[in-house]
């Protein structure tokens, strides 16, 4: 049975159908306490959900969808080590990653060693590169660092490495390159040194097509700048699951760091994978962002449902998605340094939920993850935000900003915090055609001209979102919130009834890529392809002699 023919479903349609479209205005002015009721606040972040379309009634329908769905044995299960991956026979046990101490998930089965051992061997190698004892080409210091990886093993630690710009490492440059589009790398390379970088090769696989390309492009520049003098051991590091590829390449044993196949790609920023990041931030930040999420992951699994963050989260987007009708979710940060935040969420939430059966195989009959997108909220007020609150459609928004700024400016954090605030608000209780006939009457138009402009002028409001506050970005707020994200989706997968750790669907292109790319060079192999590839192909044939 899917999660839509339970009781809980059902009574939260009929919610719904009461609630009506009942407006953002009226349910602020009908409770006085709503804000209080409907904020929560944990390790420095306040989380303000009175601006969702719900009522303190709605949430609790929802949280009883939340124990209908068994959400806490759901995460019993992950915690305690089960093969919830069942695609895959994994278990997913990101968590371990930052705990601070063992044994975990059970004495049997007990992974801490390994974990507390990797991250020893990444902070003594952080260290030394920091210090300027990691030597490259006849004994000079490392100066720049390059992060090769895709995806997880690309978003996790850039979107963190841009977030904690503000504590970094003064003199290090760290890079990461992941699009095989050599218009990412080609230039990098030409502000590089080889005889003073370090490839970190980041790849759970160490198949991964783009990855490889990029790694064996640094390797041949190494090789063509460096000669035979060349030591690749001095110029690479690696993180893999298959540390035996990673040697093969050319990477020393002593640098092939660790990652199991109980973390899932997305999910390993706290992993080896975050070296570059622990390079640039240093071992004692790394580790305040693992306790920050350790943190969260206590107050996951001990605090009910209604005061639970992540679960709190996830039941609203359950509700703005499933009862609402809403197709996306836009993430809009009020900080230049969460510039990357968007597009690590969109990996986190559509790889995650992006599904359509439960875990049994059943076609599910209800939508599951929306379409996350995002920008920096301050500039997107001067793009696409004209649509949020006029284009008439309902798309949930998380505006997210830090009280105290990482590089202060006079005046300027008082004045962006007044933007977020501001359109949040706008975009809640808009602005109904009494006050604009009011403002428009007071610039001595015509009866005519206010009756044609009013229609353009109408804000309809009831546009719901959330808004996250951050004492400040620091790597204990960040690790809590990153943590917090990770959760929600866990909860709604939880809901849903579906595999969040599993990416059948990034296979499928993979595959055609691989019997496309032959066919660039040769036309025959074009006869097992379709007519519009053909087409592509012989275009491109022409244009790229
Ligand atoms: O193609 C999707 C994916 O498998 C992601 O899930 C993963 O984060 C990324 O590719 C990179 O994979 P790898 O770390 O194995 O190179």
């Amino acid at each position: 049975m899917t999660i839509t023919a339970s009781p809980a479903w059902a009574a939260l349609n009929a919610h719904r159908q009461a609630f009506g479209k009942t407006h953002l205005r009226e349910l602020f002015s009908g409770d006085p306490k709503r804000v209080e009721s409907l904020t929560l606040s944990f390790d420095g972040i306040h989380y303000d959900f009175s601006k969702q379309r719900m009522s303190a009634e709605t949430l609790g329908l929802l949280a009883a969808l939340a124990t209908e769905a068994r959400v806490s044995d759901s995460t019993e299960r992950m915690f305690a080590g089960e093969r919830i991956n069942i695609s895959e026979g994994r278990s997913v046990l990101h968590v371990a990653l930052r705990r601070s101490s063992g044994p975990f998930p059970s004495s049997q089965f007990d992974v801490m060693p390994e974990v507390i051992e990797t991250r020893r061997r990444m902070a003594e190698f952080a260290e030394r590169l920091r210090s300027g004892k990691c030597v490259g080409h006849k004994g000079m210091p490392i100066r720049d660092v390059v992060n090769i990886g895709i995806g997880g093993s690309d978003l996790g630690p850039k979107m963190m490495g841009q977030a904690l710009r503000s504590v970094s490492h003064p003199a290090l440059g760290v890079h990461y390159v992941s699009n095989l589009d050599g218009a990412q790398m080609a230039p990098l390379l030409q502000t590089l040194d080889p005889r003073t970088t370090l490839f970190i090769v980041a790849s759970k696989t160490f198949t991964t097509q783009e990855t490889m390309f990029n790694a064996n492009t640094a390797r041949d520049w190494l090789r063509a700048n460096l000669g035979d003098e060349l030591v690749s051991e001095n110029h690479f590091a690696a993180v893999s699951s298959k540390p035996e590829r990673a040697v093969e390449f050319g990477v020393s044993g002593d640098l092939v760091f660790p990652i199991w196949d109980w973390v899932g790609g997305r999910y390993s920023l706290w992993s080896a994978v975050g070296l570059a990041l622990m390079i640039a931030i240093g071992p004692h930040a790394f580790d305040e962002m693992l306790r920050g999420a350790e943190r969260m992951d206590e107050h996951f699994r001990t605090t009910p449902f209604e005061r639970n963050l992540p679960v709190v989260m996830a039941l609203i987007g359950i509700w703005n998605t499933n009862f609402l009708g809403a197709s996306t979710n836009s993430v809009l940060p009020y900080n230049e340094s969460l510039k990357y935040f968007p597009s690590f969420l969109q990996q986190l939430e559509m790889e995650s939920n992006g599904k359509s059966v439960t875990i049994g195989g059943e076609a599910l009959d209800c939508a599951t993850s929306p379409i996350v997108w995002g920008e920096l909220g301050n500039n997107g007020q001067h793009a696409f935000f004209q649509l949020l609150h006029q284009g008439g459609r309902v798309v949930p928004c998380d505006f997210i900003a830090a009280v105290r700024s990482d590089f202060p400016l006079p005046k300027h954090q008082e004045a962006l915090l007044s933007n977020c605030f501001a359109q949040s608000a706008a975009l809640a209780f808009g602005k109904n055609e009494g006050e604009v006939r009011t403002d428009l009457e007071k610039e001595s138009l015509s009866p005519q001209e206010v009756a044609d402009l009013l229609p353009h002028r109408v804000f309809a409001g009831n546009q719901p979102s959330s808004t996250l506050l951050l004492t400040s970005l620091n790597p204990g707020t960040l690790g809590a919130l990153i943590a917090l994200y990770e959760h929600k989706v866990f909860v709604q997968g939880a809901i849903w009834g579906i595999n969040s750790f599993d990416q059948w669907g990034v296979e499928l292109g993979k595959a055609v890529a691989n019997r496309i790319l032959p066919a660039v060079y040769d036309p025959e192999l074009d006869k097992t392809l379709d007519a519009s590839t053909r087409g592509l192909l012989a275009f491109s044939r022409k244009h790229l002699k």
